[in-house]
């Protein structure tokens, strides 16, 4: 069988998993600092169990439908703003973008997505036969990300579709309103579509305030004259709820461009009908758990956050982080031709992920996670801070 050049491009092993595998078969025991599967760190729900096996109860029928069921986008109505026409359910966002890259691009379009962002799009948009280009977002320490609207302007230029992640994933950068009014304005003058990739948006960590159900705060996306857009979200970050398998999609914009893009956005969904009824019919009560969830959590990832700073210095320097599940780490000292992610786990059998996995600038920054259990988590930064200050030396 020959493989599709789609599906080959995906299988090359990075220097990192080589590593990593070879240490596995030498069964050396590698300490992961990169995990961001809150199942693993003691923050599945029981009031989301409860919620499904409910759920499971009302689920013997089966009613097609491509946006999914009535109450669940009532509820999300309710909770995030706007009609529940709006809102389509996906079974992940992953499933999402696919579904709207279908529909903005043909096969050899291009998709633009923010330079350092998570490497997420780039297999969804080569599956759909599309390529990305970056847009560049720079850290100016001290102060926080940047977007460069000139390259933002560019890449929107040539893209069919503009993917905006707010927070971003690693910087853990926040769409400020007024940088969120000028890049729709960009986005409008190219035609290119944002996609508003929102799936940390609860989890803000600055400022030390609670983030309340959102939607009226975020105006922009809902302004008379914004863009044709649509704004992606989830439960597998919203309720730490991965396994639910449970998103949805909220289309705004023109009435006329938006009812067509509805039509066809019913199609593709219409095609799969993906969405879980059980699923469905627990999103109403696993949104009311919500904000209890994310309560938790962030008070956990602001505690590791502060950790992780005190840990590191004056080896490494934490960079600011506003929301999200993971931090950027800048190793101080690192020998010339040293890659610290590689090191790391080589010498001191301690996973982090490589700044270049996702396009950071700065090759030598290393990025990890904040979700793991306090006691878990310190232990694993003081072995971080151990390997660093060997590095260093090295
Ligand atoms: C920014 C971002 N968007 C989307 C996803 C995927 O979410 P889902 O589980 O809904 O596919 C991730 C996963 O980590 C992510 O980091």
């Amino acid at each position: 069988m020959e493989l599709s050049g789609r599906a080959r491009l995906g299988l090359g092993d990075n220097v990192l998993a080589q590593t990593a595998a070879r240490l596995e078969a030498q069964g050396v025991a590698v300490t992961a600092l990169t995990d961001t599967n809150p199942t693993r760190h003691g923050l599945s729900d029981p009031a989301v169990i409860a919620a499904l096996a409910a759920a499971a109860r009302r689920s013997g029928y089966y009613e097609p439908s491509p946006r999914g069921p009535l109450e669940a986008r009532e509820a999300l109505a309710a909770r995030f703003g706007g009609s529940p026409e709006q809102y389509w359910l996906a079974a992940s966002t992953s499933e999402a973008y696919a579904w709207l890259l279908a529909l903005v691009a043909d096969a050899g379009g291009v998709v633009a997505v923010p330079q350092p962002g998570y490497p997420l799009v780039e297999p969804l948009a080569r599956l759909a036969g599309l390529s990305t280009i970056g847009y560049p977002l720079h850290y100016v320490a001290g102060h926080g990300w940047v977007y460069d609207l000139a390259g933002f302007g560019a890449a929107a230029d040539r893209a069919a579709a503009t993917v905006l992640v707010d927070p971003g994933n690693p910087t853990g950068a926040y769409l400020a309103p007024a940088t969120a009014a000028q890049v729709a304005e960009l986005a409008l003058r190219h035609a290119s579509v944002p996609i508003i990739d929102q799936v940390f948006y609860t989890y803000r960590l600055t400022d030390g305030g609670g983030e309340g159900p959102r939607g009226a705060e975020l105006p922009e996306w809902d302004a008379p004259g914004a863009p044709l857009s649509f704004r992606l979200d989830g439960l597998s970050k919203l309720a730490c709820a991965p396994g639910v398998k449970l998103a949805w999609i909220r289309l705004a914009g023109p009435a006329g461009e938006a009812a067509a893009a509805a039509k066809a956005l019913d199609a593709i969904a219409d095609t799969y009908l993906n969405v879980s009824t059980t699923a469905a019919l627990a999103l109403a009560d696993i949104l009311q758990q919500a904000d209890r969830i994310g309560e938790a959590l962030r008070g956990r990832l602001r505690r590791n956050l502060r950790a992780l700073a005190q840990a590191l210095a004056p080896a490494a320097t934490v960079r600011r982080v506003e929301g999200g599940w993971v931090a950027i780490v800048d190793p101080v000292v690192v020998p010339e031709g040293a890659d610290p992610a590689l090191w790391l786990l080589e010498h001191a059998h301690l996973s982090v992920h490589p700044g270049w996995l996702y396009d950071l600038a700065e090759n030598d920054a290393i990025v990890v996670s904040l979700l793991p259990e306090p006691e878990q988590f310190d232990a694993g930064i003081a072995a971080l801070r151990a390997g660093l200050d060997r590095l260093a030396a090295s």
